[in-house]
Protein backbone atom coordinates (compact mmCIF):
# COMPACT_ATOMS: atom_id res chain seq x y z
CA UNK A 1 0.00 0.00 0.00
CA UNK A 2 1.55 3.11 -0.84
CA UNK A 3 1.57 5.81 2.09
CA UNK A 4 -1.35 8.36 3.32
CA UNK A 5 -1.83 11.13 1.92
CA UNK A 6 -0.37 14.03 3.23
CA UNK A 7 -0.59 17.97 3.49
CA UNK A 8 3.03 18.06 2.16
CA UNK A 9 2.15 15.39 -0.34
CA UNK A 10 -0.70 17.89 -1.85
CA UNK A 11 2.06 21.12 -1.58
CA UNK A 12 4.62 18.98 -3.70
CA UNK A 13 2.04 18.14 -6.15
CA UNK A 14 1.61 21.62 -6.35
CA UNK A 15 5.09 22.37 -7.02
CA UNK A 16 5.34 20.00 -9.56
CA UNK A 17 2.30 21.26 -11.24
CA UNK A 18 0.87 17.86 -11.39
CA UNK A 19 -3.01 17.25 -10.99
CA UNK A 20 -4.90 15.67 -7.97
CA UNK A 21 -7.49 13.91 -8.07
CA UNK A 22 -10.16 14.35 -5.97
CA UNK A 23 -13.96 12.76 -5.21
CA UNK A 24 -16.69 12.94 -2.87
CA UNK A 25 -17.85 9.58 -0.70
CA UNK A 26 -20.38 9.52 1.82
CA UNK A 27 -20.07 5.82 3.01
CA UNK A 28 -18.14 2.69 3.82
CA UNK A 29 -18.37 0.53 0.52
CA UNK A 30 -17.76 3.79 -1.48
CA UNK A 31 -14.92 5.19 0.10
CA UNK A 32 -13.19 1.36 0.30
CA UNK A 33 -13.03 1.55 -3.39
CA UNK A 34 -12.20 4.89 -4.27
CA UNK A 35 -8.89 4.68 -1.76
CA UNK A 36 -7.88 1.48 -3.43
CA UNK A 37 -8.63 3.16 -7.15
CA UNK A 38 -6.27 5.95 -6.20
CA UNK A 39 -8.37 9.03 -5.18
CA UNK A 40 -5.72 11.38 -3.26
CA UNK A 41 -8.34 13.63 -1.45
CA UNK A 42 -11.90 12.09 -0.47
CA UNK A 43 -14.73 14.43 0.60
CA UNK A 44 -17.62 14.26 2.72
CA UNK A 45 -19.34 16.49 1.23
CA UNK A 46 -22.73 18.14 2.33
CA UNK A 47 -24.24 17.13 -0.76
CA UNK A 48 -25.16 14.24 0.91
CA UNK A 49 -28.06 15.92 2.02
CA UNK A 50 -29.54 15.25 -1.44
CA UNK A 51 -27.68 12.35 -2.69
CA UNK A 52 -28.11 10.37 0.45
CA UNK A 53 -30.50 11.93 2.86
CA UNK A 54 -33.14 13.41 -0.02
CA UNK A 55 -32.94 16.93 1.00
CA UNK A 56 -33.97 20.00 -1.48
CA UNK A 57 -30.34 21.84 -0.99
CA UNK A 58 -27.64 21.22 1.62
CA UNK A 59 -28.50 23.92 4.16
CA UNK A 60 -30.44 20.99 6.09
CA UNK A 61 -28.41 18.79 6.67
CA UNK A 62 -26.95 18.32 10.45
CA UNK A 63 -23.20 17.97 12.27
CA UNK A 64 -24.64 15.12 13.75
CA UNK A 65 -25.64 13.29 10.22
CA UNK A 66 -22.10 14.76 8.73
CA UNK A 67 -20.65 12.95 11.61
CA UNK A 68 -22.05 9.53 11.06
CA UNK A 69 -21.24 9.79 7.27
CA UNK A 70 -17.48 11.13 8.51
CA UNK A 71 -17.20 8.07 10.11
CA UNK A 72 -18.14 5.51 7.81
CA UNK A 73 -15.90 7.19 5.06
CA UNK A 74 -12.44 7.26 7.68
CA UNK A 75 -12.88 3.44 8.77
CA UNK A 76 -12.85 2.51 4.78
CA UNK A 77 -9.81 4.60 4.30
CA UNK A 78 -6.15 4.01 4.48
CA UNK A 79 -4.32 6.49 1.82
CA UNK A 80 -6.69 9.48 0.81
CA UNK A 81 -6.66 12.69 2.81
CA UNK A 82 -10.07 12.70 3.88
CA UNK A 83 -12.13 15.93 3.95
CA UNK A 84 -15.01 16.78 6.10
CA UNK A 85 -17.92 19.36 5.46
CA UNK A 86 -18.80 21.63 8.02
CA UNK A 87 -22.52 21.75 7.52
CA UNK A 88 -24.70 25.32 7.39
CA UNK A 89 -24.00 27.40 10.17
CA UNK A 90 -21.80 25.40 12.33
CA UNK A 91 -18.82 27.81 11.68
CA UNK A 92 -20.42 31.14 10.95
CA UNK A 93 -21.49 32.82 14.64
CA UNK A 94 -18.65 32.87 17.20
CA UNK A 95 -15.27 31.21 16.84
CA UNK A 96 -14.98 29.07 19.93
CA UNK A 97 -18.35 27.13 18.56
CA UNK A 98 -16.70 27.34 14.97
CA UNK A 99 -13.40 25.36 16.84
CA UNK A 100 -15.37 22.97 18.96
CA UNK A 101 -17.52 21.85 15.62
CA UNK A 102 -14.67 21.43 13.63
CA UNK A 103 -12.87 19.52 16.52
CA UNK A 104 -15.95 17.10 16.48
CA UNK A 105 -14.67 16.26 12.28
CA UNK A 106 -11.63 15.84 13.89
CA UNK A 107 -11.80 14.20 17.28
CA UNK A 108 -14.91 11.80 16.96
CA UNK A 109 -14.87 10.82 12.70
CA UNK A 110 -11.53 10.83 12.40
CA UNK A 111 -11.27 13.18 9.30
CA UNK A 112 -7.57 14.87 8.10
CA UNK A 113 -9.50 18.19 7.58
CA UNK A 114 -12.42 20.31 7.23
CA UNK A 115 -13.67 22.48 4.08
CA UNK A 116 -15.79 25.69 4.94
CA UNK A 117 -17.98 28.08 2.29
CA UNK A 118 -16.78 31.18 1.71
CA UNK A 119 -14.11 33.71 3.33
CA UNK A 120 -16.29 36.69 3.68
CA UNK A 121 -17.67 38.19 7.18
CA UNK A 122 -16.86 35.89 10.14
CA UNK A 123 -15.61 33.16 7.92
CA UNK A 124 -11.73 34.26 7.59
CA UNK A 125 -11.45 35.08 11.25
CA UNK A 126 -13.30 31.90 12.29
CA UNK A 127 -10.90 29.96 9.85
CA UNK A 128 -7.75 31.10 11.30
CA UNK A 129 -8.61 30.18 14.53
CA UNK A 130 -9.84 27.01 13.32
CA UNK A 131 -5.73 26.37 12.14
CA UNK A 132 -4.73 28.29 14.85
CA UNK A 133 -6.20 25.13 16.70
CA UNK A 134 -4.14 22.75 15.03
CA UNK A 135 -6.96 21.96 12.35
CA UNK A 136 -6.63 22.21 8.73
CA UNK A 137 -8.92 23.45 6.63
CA UNK A 138 -9.85 23.61 2.92
CA UNK A 139 -11.57 26.78 1.29
CA UNK A 140 -14.44 26.76 -1.01
CA UNK A 141 -15.08 29.63 -3.00
CA UNK A 142 -17.15 30.99 -6.12
CA UNK A 143 -20.55 29.03 -6.16
CA UNK A 144 -20.83 28.14 -2.63
CA UNK A 145 -24.32 26.11 -2.00
CA UNK A 146 -25.13 26.94 1.35
CA UNK A 147 -25.31 30.33 0.47
CA UNK A 148 -27.76 29.72 -2.24
CA UNK A 149 -30.51 31.74 -0.76
CA UNK A 150 -28.10 35.08 -1.63
CA UNK A 151 -26.52 33.58 -4.67
CA UNK A 152 -30.19 33.73 -6.21
CA UNK A 153 -29.50 29.99 -7.37
CA UNK A 154 -26.57 27.68 -8.57
CA UNK A 155 -25.54 30.17 -11.26
CA UNK A 156 -21.70 30.52 -12.43
CA UNK A 157 -19.79 33.03 -10.01
CA UNK A 158 -17.05 35.41 -11.18
CA UNK A 159 -18.14 36.24 -14.87
CA UNK A 160 -17.30 39.64 -15.21
CA UNK A 161 -14.50 42.03 -13.92
CA UNK A 162 -16.00 43.42 -10.48
CA UNK A 163 -17.75 39.78 -9.38
CA UNK A 164 -13.98 38.16 -10.40
CA UNK A 165 -11.67 40.22 -8.38
CA UNK A 166 -13.71 39.67 -5.50
CA UNK A 167 -13.12 35.93 -5.97
CA UNK A 168 -8.90 36.79 -6.08
CA UNK A 169 -9.75 38.89 -3.31
CA UNK A 170 -11.52 35.97 -1.21
CA UNK A 171 -8.90 33.44 -2.59
CA UNK A 172 -6.17 35.74 -1.18
CA UNK A 173 -8.16 36.54 2.46
CA UNK A 174 -8.38 32.35 2.60
CA UNK A 175 -4.47 32.04 1.87
CA UNK A 176 -3.77 34.67 4.51
CA UNK A 177 -6.36 32.88 7.13
CA UNK A 178 -4.18 29.47 6.58
CA UNK A 179 -6.32 27.00 4.36
CA UNK A 180 -4.17 24.81 2.82
CA UNK A 181 -6.11 24.87 -0.41
CA UNK A 182 -9.24 25.87 -1.77
CA UNK A 183 -12.24 24.71 -3.75
CA UNK A 184 -13.38 26.89 -6.69
CA UNK A 185 -17.03 25.99 -8.06
CA UNK A 186 -18.37 27.04 -10.91
CA UNK A 187 -16.39 29.77 -11.97
CA UNK A 188 -14.90 30.76 -15.71
CA UNK A 189 -12.10 28.41 -16.94
CA UNK A 190 -10.16 31.72 -17.67
CA UNK A 191 -10.35 32.97 -13.82
CA UNK A 192 -8.71 29.93 -12.57
CA UNK A 193 -4.81 30.50 -13.61
CA UNK A 194 -5.67 34.31 -12.20
CA UNK A 195 -6.56 32.95 -9.25
CA UNK A 196 -3.62 30.64 -9.29
CA UNK A 197 -1.26 33.79 -10.01
CA UNK A 198 -2.31 35.35 -7.27
CA UNK A 199 -2.25 32.27 -4.27
CA UNK A 200 0.72 30.21 -3.26
CA UNK A 201 -1.47 27.15 -2.49
CA UNK A 202 -3.53 24.31 -4.36
CA UNK A 203 -6.40 25.51 -6.13
CA UNK A 204 -8.88 22.50 -7.04
CA UNK A 205 -11.54 22.85 -9.22
CA UNK A 206 -15.47 21.85 -10.06
CA UNK A 207 -16.90 23.53 -12.77
CA UNK A 208 -13.73 25.72 -12.60
CA UNK A 209 -11.85 24.94 -16.13
CA UNK A 210 -8.94 22.48 -16.96
CA UNK A 211 -6.14 24.56 -15.33
CA UNK A 212 -6.97 23.70 -11.77
CA UNK A 213 -4.37 21.63 -9.84
CA UNK A 214 -6.85 19.35 -9.65
CA UNK A 215 -10.29 18.18 -10.32
CA UNK A 216 -13.37 17.18 -7.72
CA UNK A 217 -17.04 15.85 -8.44
CA UNK A 218 -19.64 14.60 -6.71
CA UNK A 219 -19.36 10.94 -6.98
CA UNK A 220 -23.16 10.11 -7.53
CA UNK A 221 -22.61 12.36 -10.55
CA UNK A 222 -19.98 10.34 -12.57
CA UNK A 223 -21.65 6.97 -11.36
CA UNK A 224 -24.94 8.21 -12.87
CA UNK A 225 -27.02 8.03 -9.54
CA UNK A 226 -27.96 11.59 -9.20
CA UNK A 227 -30.90 13.05 -11.71
CA UNK A 228 -32.28 15.82 -9.84
CA UNK A 229 -29.94 18.67 -10.94
CA UNK A 230 -26.87 17.80 -13.62
CA UNK A 231 -24.48 20.74 -13.36
CA UNK A 232 -22.93 21.36 -16.82
CA UNK A 233 -19.48 20.73 -15.63
CA UNK A 234 -20.28 16.90 -14.65
CA UNK A 235 -19.23 13.81 -16.65
CA UNK A 236 -20.90 10.26 -16.27
CA UNK A 237 -18.74 7.79 -16.46
CA UNK A 238 -21.14 5.39 -15.97
CA UNK A 239 -24.99 4.85 -15.88
CA UNK A 240 -25.07 3.02 -12.45
CA UNK A 241 -28.56 3.51 -11.94
CA UNK A 242 -29.56 1.56 -15.18
CA UNK A 243 -26.95 -1.30 -13.75
CA UNK A 244 -29.01 -1.11 -9.89
CA UNK A 245 -32.32 -1.25 -12.21
CA UNK A 246 -31.37 -4.40 -14.38
CA UNK A 247 -30.12 -6.07 -11.21
CA UNK A 248 -33.30 -5.37 -9.54
CA UNK A 249 -35.44 -6.24 -11.56
CA UNK A 250 -34.07 -9.68 -12.36
CA UNK A 251 -33.95 -10.14 -8.75
CA UNK A 252 -37.68 -9.21 -8.73
CA UNK A 253 -38.26 -11.64 -11.75
CA UNK A 254 -35.99 -14.39 -9.98
CA UNK A 255 -38.38 -14.68 -6.87
CA UNK A 256 -41.68 -14.77 -8.91
CA UNK A 257 -40.70 -16.97 -10.90
CA UNK A 258 -39.28 -19.47 -8.12
CA UNK A 259 -35.40 -19.06 -9.48
CA UNK A 260 -33.75 -18.08 -6.55
CA UNK A 261 -32.70 -19.21 -4.44
CA UNK A 262 -31.65 -22.29 -6.20
CA UNK A 263 -29.18 -25.09 -4.95
CA UNK A 264 -26.25 -23.01 -4.39
CA UNK A 265 -27.54 -20.87 -2.32
CA UNK A 266 -29.62 -23.61 -0.03
CA UNK A 267 -28.68 -25.60 3.01
CA UNK A 268 -29.99 -29.04 3.39
CA UNK A 269 -30.58 -31.35 6.37
CA UNK A 270 -29.26 -34.58 7.11
CA UNK A 271 -31.47 -37.15 5.62
CA UNK A 272 -31.26 -39.35 8.49
CA UNK A 273 -32.38 -36.65 11.03
CA UNK A 274 -35.63 -35.48 7.88
CA UNK A 275 -36.67 -39.07 8.33
CA UNK A 276 -36.62 -39.12 12.15
CA UNK A 277 -38.26 -35.63 12.05
CA UNK A 278 -40.76 -36.48 9.65
CA UNK A 279 -41.76 -39.65 11.83
CA UNK A 280 -42.28 -37.66 14.88
CA UNK A 281 -44.12 -35.22 13.02
O1 LIG B 1 -20.58 19.17 -0.85
C1 LIG B 1 -19.85 18.88 -1.81
O2 LIG B 1 -19.91 17.80 -2.38
C2 LIG B 1 -18.92 19.91 -2.26
C3 LIG B 1 -18.24 19.69 -3.58
C4 LIG B 1 -19.22 19.86 -4.65
C5 LIG B 1 -17.05 20.55 -3.73
O3 LIG B 1 -18.74 20.89 -1.60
Amino acid sequence: MKSKITIPYLYEMHSKDERVALLTAYDYPTALIEDEAGIEIILVGDSLAMTMLGYENTLSVTIDEMLIFTKAVTRAVKRAFVVADMPFLTYKTDSDTAIKNAGKFIQEANADAVKLEGAEGRVAENIEAIVNAGIAVMGHIGLTPQSIGVLGGYKVQGTNKDTALKLIENAKRLENAGVFAIIAESIPTELTPLIKEKVNIPVYGIGAGVNADGQILVVHDILGLFHDFIPRFVKRYTELDKILRNAFTSYIKDVKDANFPDDKQSYHMDQKELKSLKKTL
